[in-house]
């Protein structure tokens, strides 16, 4: 009896959500990123560069994100982010509806969600160590955890024994990889790729990608963009294709189709 009155308070309240919208609230529990609907246009009076975008992934997913150049890929990306504001619809990850989101809270949402660029984005004078002891360093963590935890996440992107090189010192995929190191140390449950591979060869290329499937298989929910055909192909995953700021199609071990 104690029990219960204990929990009451708890129970009223989930029995409240469920009242106000049983099924939409099962669905926000169970996703990871829900758009509706999400419109953004970057200048009033321009064409709008997403469109009524509505876009579901759940925890664990690997979704590429494929279109033309212009389409409206990183936009999507952004606004995931909160680099950008969408201009109308609604956007929740991982059950934070962004409408919500106070300035305070963004980068606590910004731990959640790790992200890797085209261009690497590395900080030049640090050694591959430091790049990804960086990102700790930014939450407080202290030294001593510090060092116990970069060299797992480099084993991760198979970059062992390359600590102390400089990133001039590493090839475009190996500095990639750092990249992808140092979105991953703080275990961000989505890690969002916009064009990882595009500064890269084929043979580099495919390491990097294997690199966010292992991170994949560990649990992430990796959003790729990439213009590469043979990667598409080959990775057989959800694509979801964009065309002038719309979704045109969304197929689960889909191959590449503009
Ligand atoms: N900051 C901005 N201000 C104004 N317009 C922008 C801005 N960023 C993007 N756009 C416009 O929005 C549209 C979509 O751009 P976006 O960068 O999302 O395309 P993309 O699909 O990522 O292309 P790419 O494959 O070339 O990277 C384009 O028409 C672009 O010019
Ligand atoms: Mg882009």
């Amino acid at each position: 009896m104690k029990l219960i009155s204990l929990f009451k308070p708890i129970l009223n309240k989930i029995w409240a959500i469920r009242q106000t919208n049983p099924a939409s609230q099962h669905v926000i529990i169970k996703l990871m990123i829900l758009l509706d609907r999400v419109s953004k246009t970057y200048s009033r009076g321009s064409k709008p560069s997403l469109d009524r975008v509505s876009l579901h992934v759940e925890p664990k997913e690997f979704v590429i994100v494929v279109g033309q150049s212009g389409a409206g890929k990183t936009t999507l990306l952004k606004l995931l982010t909160r680099e950008e504001r969408q201009t109308s619809g609604k956007i929740i990850v991982g059950g934070i509806d962004y409408d919500k989101l106070k300035d305070r809270e963004i980068p606590l949402l910004r731990r959640k969600i790790g992200v890797v660029f085209q261009d690497f984005k590395l900080l030049p004078n640090k050694t591959i160590f430091e790049n990804v002891a960086y990102a700790l360093e930014m939450v407080g963590m202290g030294n001593k955890e510090i060092r116990n935890t970069v060299p797992k996440v480099l084993d991760i992107v198979n970059l062992t024994g390359k600590e102390d090189r400089m990133p001039v010192e590493l090839s475009g995929g190996e500095r990639q990889r750092v990249a992808i190191a140092r979105a991953i140390v703080r275990q961000p449950k989505i890690l969002i790729a916009d064009e990882p591979t595009g500064n890269l060869d084929p043979k580099h290329a495919w390491d990097v990608i294997k690199v966010l499937e292992k991170i994949n298989r560990f649990g992430t929910t990796v959003l790729l963009t990439t213009h590469n055909q043979e990667i598409v192909n080959r990775l057989k995953r959800r694509v979801v294709t964009i065309s002038d700021g719309k979704i045109v199609s969304d197929r689960a071990n889909a191959g590449y189709k503009l």
